[in-house]
């Protein structure tokens, strides 16, 4: 009988792709994936903890999954809760104390044994009525070769993970701890993986990493191959026509990958790459180790060999020291180098980070003005972007219906999330003798954009 399997995703596109991966591990055991927490057998929370928020969410899920549980006619005796991702391999085990209704944690290196903590947890549940299973190691084994080939493509832009793991050590950051060290898959898997996608109808593929352009995987000749020489790999596969990567350090943004945007077609003219602060005292604080004058040429590099480069970045307010002064820095390095899009964050303390042990906290209140001075400023780019599509035309990867009624939505070629009339869409398919919007899902098509506003653009199909 088919068993109910809900997975909850926080945090990165790497989780994204791990909870697709979960429900792999644990399809051949029976278990179909259902929307809702509610009358679902097993629950996964995959979690983050790049910040405190994202953390907290956890916790307060926890609870209502446990009201869930108790609420149902039997106790909820048959249902298991497992908290997977970067929580569970930070705090694992202070989170089998505090939450007991949890069944199983796991990190993100050992989700391959999924189907074993499972029968162990069932097995205790049986002689003691409860279990507590927790696998938090960094299996030397690579948990790759243990995951099923197998998996459906829902949407027709999929993500695939080439590089996890980070040997960075920013001076605020997680990820070093959470993901372990850097490893790189080997080049015959990543190709067989992007093949397979390819066969199942995938037009669209985002190579992931943790620092993906720190990508050197084994070429299966005694050497590595870079990112941008994997890119080239896959976009020689037939069906794949997007490529994207992210994310990408400054440090390791060679003239290899910035080439690839030069001279690969698929690969998408749009490049997230993070740079945290734009003065050099923080930048050296956090760790970075490049200057703004780096990442400023490594921009005007880009941009030489493909000017209509998107450029997108992740930038932290509040580092323990940052004055006045080195918030303007940042504020001249977004004027100087003009973003399509971008993230940003208040600085919050993680433990066991360097950072969070410095003295001179920036305080709550400083904070929040300086991110939102930093905010409406990426915001005004941001509208300045979209609005200059105004008028003309772009190719669109159609990929899901709008939540108003007649309207299909897709992204751009600079990652733009695009809004397409059906009234009109309609005619064309009506012109074209087809009958369903559906026989538009997953097609890159034409459209003339109409407007352009913060977060997406509207247009009509030619
Ligand atoms: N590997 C990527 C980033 C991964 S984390 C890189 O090197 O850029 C994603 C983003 O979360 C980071 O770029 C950073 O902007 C933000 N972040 C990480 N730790 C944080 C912290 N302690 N407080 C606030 N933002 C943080
Ligand atoms: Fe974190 Fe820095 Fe590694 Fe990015 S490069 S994952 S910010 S430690
Ligand atoms: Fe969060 Fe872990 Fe990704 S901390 S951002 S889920 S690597």
């Amino acid at each position: 009988m088919s068993k109910k399997l809900f997975i909850k995703t926080y945090g990165c596109q790497m989780n994204v792709y791990d909870s697709n991966r979960m429900a792999d591990v644990l399809k051949p055991h029976g278990y179909e994936t259902t929307d809702e927490a509610e009358g679902a057998d097993l629950v996964i929370l995959n979690t983050c903890h790049i910040r405190e928020k994202a953390a907290e969410k956890v916790y307060s899920e926890i609870g209502r999954l446990r009201q869930q549980k108790d609420a149902r006619p039997d106790g909820g005796k048959d249902m298991y809760i497992a908290v997977a991702g970067c929580v569970a391999q930070a705090e694992g085990a202070e989170m089998m104390r505090r939450a007991p209704v949890v069944d199983m944690v796991l990190g993100p290196q050992t989700y391959h044994r999924l189907p074993d903590m499972l029968k162990s947890a069932s097995e205790m549940r049986a002689k003691t009525g409860k279990s507590r299973v927790m696998d938090t190691d960094f299996p030397a084994e690579a948990k790759f070769d243990h995951l099923p080939k197998e998996s459906d493509f829902k949407s027709k832009a999929a993500f695939l993970t080439v590089q996890e793991g980070c040997d960075k050590f920013c001076a605020f950051c997680v990820v070093p701890y959470t993901r372990g060290a850097e490893y790189s898959r080997p080049v015959a898997d990543v190709l067989a993986e992007a093949k397979n996608m390819a066969a199942k109808g995938v037009v669209e593929v985002t190579l992931l990493g943790q620092n993906v352009n720190a990508y050197h995987g084994d070429n299966g000749a005694g050497g590595t191959t870079s990112l941008g020489e994997l890119i080239r790999r896959v976009a020689d596969i037939d069906g794949i026509e997007r490529i994207r990567y992210v994310t990408s350090h400054p440090r390791d943004m060679d003239e290899d990958l910035i080439l690839a945007h030069r001279d690969v077609e698929k690969c998408m003219p749009y490049l997230h790459l993070p740079v945290q602060s734009g003065s050099d005292a923080i930048l050296e604080a956090m760790n970075r180790k490049h200057t703004r004058d780096e990442y400023f040429r490594i921009i005007d590099r880009l941009r030489e060999v493909r000017p209509d480069l998107a450029l997108s970045s992740d930038f932290i307010v509040g580092f323990p020291g940052e004055t006045d002064e080195d918030f303007e820095q940042t504020m001249d390095l977004v004027r100087r180098v003009n973003y399509a899009q971008a993230y940003s964050f208040k600085y919050s303390p993680r433990p066991g980070t360097p950072a969070s042990l410095h003295e001179t906290q920036v305080e709550e209140a400083v904070k929040s003005e300086r991110l939102a001075a930093l905010q409406a400023l990426l915001n005004e780019q941001q509208v300045a972007f979209n609005q200059s599509f105004i008028g003309k035309t772009m190719d669109v990867l159609l990929e899901r219906t709008g939540k108003q009624d007649g309207q299909l939505i897709g992204r751009s070629a600079y990652l733009q999330a695009v809004h397409v009339d059906l009234t009109k869409a309609e005619k064309t398919l009506a012109e074209n003798g087809k009958s369903t919007y559906s026989d538009y899902m997953g097609k890159l098509v034409r459209v003339q954009i109409a407007e352009g506003g913060p977060n997406s653009l509207r247009g009509e199909l030619i």
